[in-house]
């Protein structure tokens, strides 16, 4: 079967909140070579929304037209130049999956990305980022369908403008475009990326003096497992605030204000003023949130930054909850703080 189409159907397993929700028709895809009949199935208005793997949104309603889940898999290396290899992945191909295989093969590149949730397809959506490393600098290009136009593009790096959790396809006008290959440059030779703390002291906790990519990626699976929720256990979408980026001279003003508040430098803006990068999870926990609850939606009691489901917590529950925090966070240090997942 390469496309499957089910009427009413609930979306509460397609989503790692695990919240419950409804589209009035779900249409996959599992093979590119019927994506015109997926198309066609979501009726002539399109589909309502394109789905991944559900790790980086949040569902407060139900979806009265179509939703289309991308589930097309497949890996491989489509050329070998130098010290340099070029893989193509399908966008449902499990994002952890394909990042065992390339540093299976032997291939650097994707070490400090291991176990990010969801699917290839959404990584260039949010620039996907941990641990020092962005996806901005392993990629090369992508291949994309207009779902309304049926056009058909690559997008290369400088298309795609990716950033600190965003990309030219977060923008309204580029809404319609559905991801469907993406390509990345990995390296034959290590070049590793310890600067991040977590890793070096994860790695001299596990005595490895000469780390390969294989270890810094098994360093960074191990502080992740202990960091962050599996929505496996307990339902979340990672952070769900994005960390405030400010003009350099605010941020001074700011630790004058708040000893000890973390900064980090950042990229500057598009006007060449000098940027840094606020923590929300220091801001949250400051706000006294950490552990807390309402009803079942809740923040996770050992990161701040994580929103979770403790059972029955609906998308309103959990946006009423997220609206309190901001309101603290605003209050007391006068930033507003911006969700990452895609709230529908
Ligand atoms: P979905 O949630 O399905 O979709 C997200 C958005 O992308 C939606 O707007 C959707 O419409 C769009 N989209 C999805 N696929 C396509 C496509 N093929 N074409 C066009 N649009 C598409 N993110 C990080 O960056 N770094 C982290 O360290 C990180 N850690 C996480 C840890 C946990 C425990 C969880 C639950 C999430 C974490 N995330 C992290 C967030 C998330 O895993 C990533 O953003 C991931 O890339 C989302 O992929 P997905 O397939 O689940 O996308
Ligand atoms: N901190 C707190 N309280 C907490 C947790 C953290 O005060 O409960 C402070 C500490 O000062 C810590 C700092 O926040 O040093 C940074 O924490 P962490 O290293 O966990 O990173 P983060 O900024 O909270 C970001 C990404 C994560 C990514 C990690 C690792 C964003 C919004 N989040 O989190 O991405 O995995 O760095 O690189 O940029 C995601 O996007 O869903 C996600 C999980």
């Amino acid at each position: 079967m390469s496309v499957r189409i089910t009427r009413n159907a609930s979306l509460k397993s397609f989503n790692t909140f695990g919240v419950q929700a409804s589209a009035a028709t779900l249409v996959e895809l599992f093979d590119e070579g019927s994506l015109d009949e997926a198309i066609e199935a979501c009726g002539p208005n399109g589909p309502e929304l394109v789905l991944g793997g559900g790790s980086n949104l949040l569902f407060t309603r139900s979806l009265e037209g179509s939703v289309l889940r991308i589930a097309t898999r497949g890996y491989q290396a489509i050329e070998h130049a130098g010290p340099d290899v070029l893989v193509e992945a399908a966008a449902g191909e499990p994002w952890h999956e394909f990042v065992m295989w390339t540093l299976a093969r032997g291939w650097s590149g994707l070490e400090n990305l291991a176990l990010i949730p969801g699917l290839v397809g959404a990584s260039p959506i949010q620039n996907i980022g941990a641990y020092g490393v962005e996806l901005k600098e392993q990629f090369v290009s992508l291949s994309a369908i207009n779902l309304r136009s049926g056009q058909r593009r690559d997008f290369d790096l400088n298309d795609c403008k990716l950033g600190y959790r965003s990309s030219l396809f977060k923008q309204p006008h580029f809404k319609d475009w559905m991801i469907l290959k993406v390509r990345l440059r990995l390296s034959r030779t290590a070049q590793l990326r310890l600067g991040y703390g977590d890793i070096r002291a994860e790695l001299d906790k596990q005595a490895i003096r000469e780390p390969d990519s294989r270890d810094v990626a098994e360093a960074v699976i191990r502080i992740r497992s202990r960091k962050l929720p599996s929505p496996n256990v307990l339902g979340n979408a990672g952070s769900f605030f994005k960390n405030p980026v400010i003009p350099a001279t605010e941020a001074l003003k700011l630790i004058e204000l708040h000893a000890g508040m973390p900064q980090f430098a950042a990229p500057p803006d598009d006007q060449g003023t000098a940027m840094v990068k606020l923590s929300a999870a220091w801001l949250i926990e400051r706000c006294g949130w950490k552990g807390a609850r309402r009803g079942d939606a809740g923040v996770f009691d050992q990161h701040s930054l994580v929103l979770v489901n403790h059972g029955k917590a609906t998308g309103a529950d959990l946006m009423s909850l997220a609206k309190e925090i901001q309101d603290s966070v605003a209050d007391r240090y006068g930033i507003w703080i911006e969700p990452e997942p895609k709230i529908v």
